[in-house]
């Protein structure tokens, strides 16, 4: 069962794709969707639109598992603070892997 990891706190949530109700944060499935579905911090001041960069993300191990990038989000993520490689938007990555993130 895939697992995503946040950094932060160390805590581990294990979840089966596609089996999480959606709950309207971002892309279902997406970092932010099952982040919202397991109580995290992570903020989404435009509600998971891709029209803003508060849910960013250090992608810290599973980049691999997560869904490519799309040009709107490459856009907003290039104007992220502090923004890396290890970047996304948390709202439009979607999980199918194991994942860890870090919340900056
Ligand atoms: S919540 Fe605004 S871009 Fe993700």
């Amino acid at each position: 069962m895939p697992k995503l990891t946040l950094l932060n706190d160390k805590s581990v949530h294990e979840f089966t794709p596609g089996a999480i109700p959606y709950g309207g944060h971002g892309k279902p499935g997406s970092i932010l969707d099952l982040a919202m579905h397991f109580g995290l911090p992570l903020d989404h001041v435009c509600g998971g639109n891709c029209s803003c960069t508060t849910c960013h993300v250090h992608v810290e191990a599973g980049m691999e598992n997560l869904s490519e990038p799309e040009q709107d989000e490459l856009d907003f993520v290039g104007m992220v603070e502090g923004g890396t490689d290890a970047s996304r938007l948390g709202c439009q990555a979607i999980v199918r892997g194991d994942v860890s993130i870090r919340i900056p």
